[in-house]
């Protein structure tokens, strides 16, 4: 069987998920839904990254043992992935004793060839972004522009990665692979960084008591953002090692640098092959301000999902922000997108096939018409193209054009009318236009497409593309069968 494997981030466990996170695993959760109805074996990690600074201060401040502390925040997590459906096969924690072996491993290995040395470090250090800063990064006032805080003074001996060993290695990797990165224009950010020259960066921290010891020097912890990175392999042992490389990582704008600079890196130093591509998401503001516990904004993504009806806050999400572009969060936006979409558009052209199929006597069988039997496929082939590239917002869209073109069709043809002709072949294109629709948005919706698969008669084709049988599905011409109209799939918001 094909394989097929994507990441999130891991987020770190000192907060609770809001819908910042839920954006990049939406988009996780769509690819490996849309893959494993493609017939690929797809293993979907998520998890969180528990090594950090800022947890050991969390765990003080609310009076828990570290671990007692993880676990409660490890629970949380998953409580809100499971809650909005998110299909992860894989739940990773960085303080378990499978993942310290596996990143004590890969630092002996750098270790031994020479990429990792002791030396002498004195720098600025953000604990907000676990990260050093140069001068430059900071505001005319010293403090680091995205934790508004003045930045630890460190003095150190520290062990440091060879990265600027790397450097020609990476350009060659960029050059090759313009679309390593999508999109492109996060991609090109990343290449003029590394024109700029790269340094060789610090991979432990003296004295600190949690995290994972060096193998090699037990006086020393491994800087969080080494040990985190690595929990992509890490989370391929015990017979997934067939997993990796990834196919994908998703991760913010914020964290492209490691992921595109350290990481294949560190990869190339310890022996392993590169994941294939990286999609890079824009950060968004809430009403135009910055998403924070402190401003109480921090929507909470499952508690959102309940309130409204649950496709809203994905389709808004990926209709409305392109990947890669930063975006203002609103409600009204939200919900006007729900309307306009899924509602009056696609919730209404499958109204109005139910409806007139019924008055048709339920049973539709006839000839498509060519001119929308062409659209149809040039839909197809525009959202698959999309998707393999993840670009997830034009396939959405392309499907929600093709639905406003059956809806036009159906003005045209006027089925209700009395002295309408060819009725059966109309209600026959637009169900297979629909069909087509259903099939290629069910990883988007998968609750709602199937209902939609199953009110026009097709429980076996949904069956079938739910078991990853999509290619024999999508070219079956079959008959319609409707059996009685329901509730609206998509009920508008008043
Ligand atoms: O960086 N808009 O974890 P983290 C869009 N532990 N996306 C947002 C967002 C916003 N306002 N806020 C957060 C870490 N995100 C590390 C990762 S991976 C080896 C280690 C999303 O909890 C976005 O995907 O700070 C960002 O990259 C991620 O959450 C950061 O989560
Ligand atoms: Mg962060």
């Amino acid at each position: 069987m094909k394989t097929f494997y994507v990441t999130t981030p891991i987020y770190y466990s000192n907060g609770i998920p809001h819908i910042g996170h839920a954006y990049a695993s939406f988009i996780a959760d769509v690819i490996a839904k849309h893959r494993r109805n493609l017939g690929y074996e797809v293993k979907f990690s998520t998890g969180v990254d528990e090594n950090s600074q800022k947890v050991v201060e969390k765990a003080a401040e609310a009076k828990m043992e570290i671990m007692e502390y993880c676990d409660s925040m490890a629970a949380k997590h998953q409580a809100v992935w499971d809650g909005l459906g998110i299909t992860y096969t894989d739940f990773v924690r960085t303080t378990t004793p499978e993942h310290k072996t596996f990143v004590q491993g890969v630092l002996q290995k750098s270790f031994d060839n020479g990429d990792i040395y002791l030396g002498e470090y004195e720098g600025l250090y953000c604990v907000g972004c676990e990260a050093f800063k140069k001068p430059s990064d900071l505001t005319e006032d010293g403090l680091c522009p995205d934790h508004k805080k003045k930045p630890d003074v460190i003095k150190e001996q520290n062990y440091f990665f060879r990265l600027s060993k790397y450097e020609a290695r990476l350009k060659k990797l960029f050059a090759e692979n313009p679309d390593f990165i999508f999109p492109r224009s996060r991609g090109n950010e990343v290449v003029a960084f590394i024109e700029e020259g790269l340094e060789d960066f610090s991979i432990s921290r003296e004295g600190s008591t949690f995290g994972i010891p060096l193998p090699f020097d037990k006086n020393h912890v491994t800087y969080v953002w080494y040990d985190a990175l690595f929990n992509y392999v890490s989370a391929c042992q015990n017979g997934d090692e067939r997993f990796w490389p990834a196919d994908v990582h998703v991760v913010g704008k914020d964290i492209i640098r490691f992921h595109a600079i350290f990481w294949p890196a560190m990869l190339l130093s310890a022996g392993y092959a590169l994941p294939k591509n990286i999609v890079t998401t824009g950060y968004f503001t809430i009403d135009g301000q910055k998403i924070s516990k402190s401003l109480g904004n921090a929507i909470d993504p499952v508690e959102f999902c309940g309130q409204y009806p649950k496709e809203l806050l994905l389709l808004y999400l990926l209709t409305s922000f392109p990947i890669g572009q930063d975006g203002d969060f609103s409600v009204e936006q939200a919900v006007n997108a729900f309307n306009a979409k899924l509602a009056n558009n696609l919730g209404n052209l499958l109204n109005r096939f139910l409806v007139l199929s019924l008055k048709e006597g339920g049973k539709i069988d006839g000839e498509t018409d060519a001119e929308l039997a062409a659209k149809e496929t040039a839909f197809v082939e525009t959202f698959q193209k999309a998707m393999a590239s993840y670009d997830l917002r034009s396939a959405l869209e392309s499907a929600f054009e093709f639905a406003d073109a059956l809806n036009k069709f159906v003005d045209t043809k006027k089925p209700w009318d009395k002295e309408a002709v060819g009725v059966v072949d109309t209600l026959h294109t637009v169900g297979e236009g629909l069909r087509a629709i259903a099939v290629c948005l069910m990883p988007f919706f998968p609750e709602k497409m199937s209902e939609m698969l199953d009110r026009m008669g097709l429980v076996s084709q949904r069956e079938r593309l739910l078991a990853g049988k999509y290619d024999e599905v999508i070219s079956e011409k079959t008959a319609f069968e409707v059996k009685e109209k329901g509730e609206p799939l998509f009920q508008r918001i008043a």
